[in-house]
């Protein structure tokens, strides 16, 4: 166990304002949901099983959007509010002894670093617990902080009880808060839904704890941006930017260079090694990883795939699930469904690999299409080969072996073998196997007709005359 914190994410509402069929925290900003966001940051001070998610919204799909394994899910089947959420979390509480940090579960900005800090500055208060706020310039719609004279928190006011002075203040809560868990608990029970909303309100709970002689302090953040709450589309936009310029800001501290960073789009998950370019609007998705001393080309888009060192990605190369070893790859190529290009290979402009293992120093450079296909090492694919994989019904694999020559524009009919060395002559279309080091010629005759082009010029002449 980290340490005695039990944290609970708050996840149940709609999130009307997004607009949206789908709860709130599903949404994706950085290439992840905003609550998984939530929950990384929460797993720097405690372990998956003192974490607990209240969901109601959709309560099924936000379960099964949760990537960490091992995280608490508490239902709050009615919405009454946050106060009675976090109540709703208290069945699956473990200890209600330690800290409490309780999360507004649509802040996918929050630095764990705020975190600890929170935490730390209640274990040196020892008051009623600690909470950050921080200062916006438009506070609209957000709780104010209302300090006492000694500068602690002495109450939340929601926007739609406050008072004109209290609307002025531009210290706000943006949904972070380290309670001491025994108070908390002690006192849950005093919340009441006597205001305009007819909800309990987790916010009470600051002049609650205050009223017993346990005042909480402020963790008063500078960085606001890391505190915003995502209630609109446009907010969702500005949480994704933010989260795309921390990425590659960390990429190019760590050694990557990235040409245009404000143009790509490298999703959370990412690793790059170092000495590797980016060049502009590459989008890098899903648990792609790419090695060290690569060149990602514009445009290209890669998701959940292996790319090893010194690899050569040109401009405008589509790759999916596939483990890249190549020499070079585009440009203008498309790699998908467990596609795997070992060592030295060559994939060239127009090219397409569909769940194929393209073995060591084989090149496609031009124009093919090579689909359910296992093909051996030191294989020259031809401009316009395409293996014929699907009947309309079933997909046929197709096997070549090493150092086969395929001729430019052959169609291989699967399901098909061709043997090691073999020889496939250009435009054949081959239907049967082809044994070992042996020629495959399937085409059809040359027919070849002396002097038929100029008698035909002639005619049309002396027809026009
Ligand atoms: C809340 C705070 C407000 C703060 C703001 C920061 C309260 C009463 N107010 O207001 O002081 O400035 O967040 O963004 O807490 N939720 C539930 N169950 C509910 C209601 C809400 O799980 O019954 C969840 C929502 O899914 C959301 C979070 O709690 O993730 C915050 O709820 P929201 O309705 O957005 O609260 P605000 O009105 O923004
Ligand atoms: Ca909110």
């Amino acid at each position: 166990m980290k340490s005695n914190v039990t944290v609970v994410i708050l996840a149940a509402g709609l999130g009307t304002r997004m607009r949206s069929e789908k709860a709130k925290v599903l949404h994706e900003a950085g290439g992840e949901t905003i609550l998984n966001h939530v929950i990384r940051a929460a797993l720097h001070v405690a372990d998956p099983e003192q974490i607990i998610a209240v969901v109601g919204h959709q309560a099924d799909r936000v379960k099964e959007s949760v990537t960490t394994p091992g995280i608490q899910f508490a239902e709050q089947s009615e919405q009454k509010g946050t106060g009675h959420a976090v109540l709703c979390a208290r069945a699956h509480v473990s200890s209600e002894k330690g800290e409490l940090l309780i999360l507004n579960g649509d802040g996918p900005l929050l630095k764990p670093s705020t975190l600890q800090s929170v935490l730390e500055l209640h274990r040196r208060r020892q008051l009623g617990g600690a909470i950050v706020t921080t200062e916006i310039s438009d506070p609209t719609g957000y709780g104010r902080i209302a300090r006492d004279s000694s500068g602690l928190v002495a109450a939340i006011v929601e926007q739609k009880s406050a008072s004109p002075n209290q609307l002025a203040i531009r210290e706000i809560n943006p949904g972070v808060y380290a309670f001491d868990a025994a108070l908390f608990w002690a006192h849950i029970g005093e919340l009441t839904p006597n205001n305009t909303a007819k909800e309990y309100y987790l916010t009470d709970m600051v002049a609650i704890l205050t009223a017993h002689g346990h005042p909480v302090a402020p963790l008063l953040v500078e960085d606001e941006t890391e505190l915003l709450g995502i209630n609109t589309r446009v907010e969702l936009a500005a949480a994704d930017r933010i989260l795309r310029s921390r990425k590659t800001t960390d990429l190019m501290l760590a050694g990557v260079t990235i040409e245009n960073p404000d143009s790509v789009l490298i999703d959370v998950d990412v690793q790059v090694g170092q000495d590797t370019v980016i060049e502009s609007n590459v989008q890098l998705r899903g648990r792609t990883r790419v090695g060290g001393n690569c060149r990602i080309g514009a445009g290209s888009v890669l998701r959940n795939c292996e790319v090893a060192d010194d690899v050569v990605i040109f401009p405008y190369v589509c790759a999916d699930a596939s483990k890249i070893h190549s020499a070079f790859v585009g440009p203008f190529a498309r790699l998908r469904m467990n596609t795997e290009a070992a060592a030295g290979t060559h994939i060239g402009n127009f090219v397409e690999l569909k769940n194929t293992r393209l073995g060591e120093g084989s090149k496609a450079n031009h124009l093919a299409y090579l689909g359910d296909a296992t093909i051996g090492s030191d294989v020259n694919v031809g401009a316009g080969a395409i293996t014929c994989n699907y009947d309309g019904l079933h997909k046929h694999p197709t096997r070549i072996g090493d150092k086969v020559f395929v001729g430019t524009n052959s169609t291989l009919i699967a399901p098909l073998e061709i043997g090691q060395g073999a020889y496939i002559a250009a435009g054949s279309v081959i239907t049967k196997n082809v044994d070992p080091d042996a020629l495959a010629i399937g085409r059809s005759h040359q027919a070849v007709k002396p002097g038929w082009a100029k008698r035909r010029r002639e005619i049309q002449e002396q027809e026009r005359s």
